[in-house]
């Protein structure tokens, strides 16, 4: 038997619904992955709240469990392997017994992590990844300054590890003492306030903030000469790109789901996985889950929400799911 915890939108706001069904059987190229964990991310919430009377959606990408079956072609994985995954947000998601997944999403999962640990890392990592090393090009090793803004939420926590990793200089946003703490604990050299990029300078910026308007002169002010900045979150209105034309500046963006959506080379994803699971066992990143919401439930998704929305997350917050006998 499957379950999925169903979004469903009514006329006063979605709501959960809890559904069964026969399990899924994997198409080719495919896994049926048993979820042990999930995650949310602001994704969930913003589709949540966009879901209008009558729409439906099975919500969640972060994964973490078992491999239960595998479709035809899939060499790579077998019934029994233990792997993690941010999905695809045009297919159902995580919320979710069982899962459908393109194998080449997936990776092992960190072997040195449990599956909420690692349910935690798939998609803020990528999402750091991938804006990282292939909008903003940081180069391995990186002789340079990275600012991440917004270091604690959950991307940027796997941002300033990354750009460590790669040797820049790590300067993260942060406006509370826990959060400041948090990412200099991760390995930021310095911690400046949201509101002081004006005054510093970087060669890359990664732009983690849920509102690009509110970032964009400073960052314009704070990239040196020939410099690049990614952004993440959509512009709330129009958007002056023309502030970054004096110093020939990249202007990118990253969105985590481009990949898998548009079918360009997802095995990219999976490859980012494997990197991924290797630095962490390999002691180089830590797992970034602090809050444990317990059980997936109506409820316990509802608190979850709640505090994603809030903009007040640091790290990352986990669910697990009920295995049956
Ligand atoms: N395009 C993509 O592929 C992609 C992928 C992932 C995420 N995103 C988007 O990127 C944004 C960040 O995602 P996330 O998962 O890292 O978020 P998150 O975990 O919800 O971020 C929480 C953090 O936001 C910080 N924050 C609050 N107000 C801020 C402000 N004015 N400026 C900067 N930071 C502020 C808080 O830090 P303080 O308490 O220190 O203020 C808090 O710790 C979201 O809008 C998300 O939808 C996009």
């Amino acid at each position: 038997m499957m379950r999925q915890w169903v979004a469903v939108g009514t006329e006063s706001g979605a709501v959960w619904q809890v559904r069964d069904s026969a399990p899924p059987a994997p198409a080719a190229g495919e896994l049926v992955v048993r979820v042990h964990a999930v995650s949310v991310n602001p994704v969930d919430t913003k589709l949540f709240a966009a879901l209008r009377p009558g729409q439906e959606k099975v919500l969640g990408f972060d994964a973490a469990g078992v491999v239960e079956a595998v479709g035809e072609g899939v060499t790579d994985f077998a019934p029994g392997d233990e792997v993690f995954y941010a999905g695809d947000v045009t297919r159902d998601g995580s919320f979710a017994t069982h899962q459908r997944v393109d194998a080449r999403l997936v990776a092992r999962k960190p072997e040195s992590l449990s599956f909420a640990e690692a349910a935690a890392l798939p998609l803020v990592s990528l999402t750091a990844a991938e804006s990282l090393f292939e909008h903003l090009a940081l180069p391995f090793p990186a002789d340079g300054r990275l600012l991440v803004i917004n270091g604690a939420g959950g991307v940027g926590s796997m941002a300033i590890q990354l750009g460590r990793l790669a040797g820049a200089e790590v300067m993260a946003t942060a406006s509370r003492e826990e959060s400041a703490a948090w990412c200099r604990a991760l390995g930021a050299d310095e911690v400046i306030g949201h509101d002081a990029v004006a005054g510093i300078e970087a060669d890359w910026i990664l732009n983690a903030a849920h509102n690009l308007n509110d970032t964009l002169e400073a960052m314009a002010q704070a990239v040196r000469p020939f410099g690049r900045v990614c952004a993440l979150a959509s512009a709330k209105g129009p958007v002056d790109i023309n502030l970054f034309k004096d110093k020939s500046v990249g202007f990118e963006w990253t969105f985590m789901f481009t990949r898998a959506k548009h079918g360009v080379a997802p095995e990219r994803q999976g490859a980012w996985l494997r990197r991924i699971a290797r630095w962490v066992d390999g002691g180089q990143l830590r797992g970034i889950a602090r809050t444990d919401w317990g059980e997936l439930s109506p409820e316990t998704l509802a608190r979850a929400f709640e505090e994603v929305r809030s903009g007040r997350m640091i790290g990352k917050g986990v669910l697990t799911l009920p295995q049956e006998p």
